[in-house]
């Protein structure tokens, strides 16, 4: 049967039409020529939440353990800041620095609720790396009154209702516990309507740090739990080894769940292919940032004869050259701008962000297929992401 279509119209819709451009010159001409309201609240509220730069001060350093400090930041009013930017608990700040003549930036995340920044209060977890550039800078410098930079926070590995779980299994290391501490205080103080049980790995029980903390919210809270799994020692009320398939599956009885990995690449490691036999959809699995790759020549794919090979790269920027700066193969373009003084936007430090976003229009770079995350249209145009892109000849980079 033929359906009957009606179309109602009159001749009056075309004349109505044809007055509005006259309708609306005679509106624009009556308004007050005074400036715009350039206050909406719409800006105010996301200028709030994404703010480009936050000005903050450090309020005061906890010692945590024999090589990790705890900063609790506030906002500077005194430079322009007034409120901290709201988070979702499993998000990182990236902070800039200045050390020499370099200029650097380091995503840490955050470990506190995301109520307390209602407090004006974020708290970041500072690890010593010993061979490290950045954190020894900040243990050796960072005192109550430090002025600090940071973006807005940033970060996919949170809590999505309409994409995970609302059963949360974590695993993570001493590298990657922040984000989970963050997820157990706010289901603690109500602010995260999640299950999380906690697979935390440590080689002893003394180097699982924040145990103390971890241990008062899961006795405070049945929608939480911690469990530790020590490679080198057995310990009372500790599982023996590592994160296995098998473990994942004495503890968690739920059909369906979502996996939050976060911490370091030995970590990644070893958990992804137990993560691989556990046989979930591929969007209950979720990874934190990979970070910088320590030893990229190590990579099987890594190009052997660019090995100990140093290259020469031309950066210009607004059409300006701004030098030819000597590039490792073994270390990211970011990181031979950055050690030059050559600030360039960064976040992630990972190929997640785009913040980073270059042009490379000579040359050749490896990147890893596991951190390049570019669009096609992006990687045929010589779109690059530097922090995760290793020079493989001279080359010729456009920055923002
Ligand atoms: S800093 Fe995020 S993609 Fe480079």
């Amino acid at each position: 049967m033929k359906n009957k279509v009606v179309v109602n119209s009159s001749f009056k819709d075309i004349k109505n039409f044809i007055n509005i451009p006259s309708l609306r010159k005679g509106v624009i001409e009556e308004a007050p020529n005074s400036p715009i309201n350039a206050n909406y609240a719409v800006n105010s509220t996301a200028n709030f939440l994404h703010p480009s730069i936050q000005y903050l001060i450090v309020k005061s350093v906890v010692d945590i353990s024999r090589d990790t400090k705890a900063y609790i930041l506030g906002p500077d009013a005194s430079l322009g800041t007034a409120k901290l930017a709201y988070f979702r608990p499993g998000q990182f700040i990236s902070v800039t620095l200045e050390i020499g003549h370099a200029v650097v930036t380091r995503p840490y995340t955050l470990c506190s609720s995301p109520l307390r920044s209602l407090d004006d209060e974020y708290v970041i977890l500072v690890k010593k790396d010993s061979n490290g550039f950045v954190s020894p800078f900040i243990h050796n410098t960072w005192v109550k009154g430090t002025k600090v930079k940071a973006a807005a926070p940033f970060g996919n590995l949170f809590y999505q209702p309409l994409r995970d779980s609302k059963n949360i299994v974590g695993l993570t290391d001493e590298y990657g516990i922040s984000s989970f501490l963050s997820m157990a205080e706010a289901i603690n103080d109500g602010t995260l309507d999640i299950d999380l049980t906690l697979f935390y790995s440590a080689r002893k029980k003394n180097e699982a740090i924040m145990m103390d903390r971890l241990n008062e919210l899961a006795s405070a809270n049945n929608k939480f739990r911690v469990i530790y799994v020590l490679s080198d020692e057995r310990a009372d009320k500790c599982e023996r080894g590592f994160i296995t398939k098998t473990l994942i599956e004495k503890y968690v009885s739920a059909t369906r769940y979502s996996v939050f990995v976060n911490g370091s690449t030995p970590l990644y490691n070893r958990v992804t292919p137990q993560i691989a036999e556990l046989k979930l959809e591929q969007k209950y699995i979720r990874y934190g940032l990979s970070g910088q790759i320590k030893n990229p020549a190590s990579l099987p794919d890594f190009p052997k004869d660019a090995v100990g090979k140093t290259f020469l790269c031309k950066v210009i920027k607004d059409g300006e050259t701004l030098g030819k700066i000597p590039c490792s193969a073994e270390e990211t373009l970011l990181v031979a701008l950055e050690r030059e003084g050559i600030a360039v936007q960064s976040v992630c430090r990972s190929g997640e962000c785009g913040f980073c976003r270059s042009k490379l229009t000579s040359g050749n770079v490896y990147i890893p297929k596991d951190v390049d995350s570019r669009r096609l249209a992006d990687s045929s145009f010589g779109i690059i992401h530097p922090c995760c892109s290793y020079p493989m000849s001279n080359l010729t980079l456009i920055i923002n």
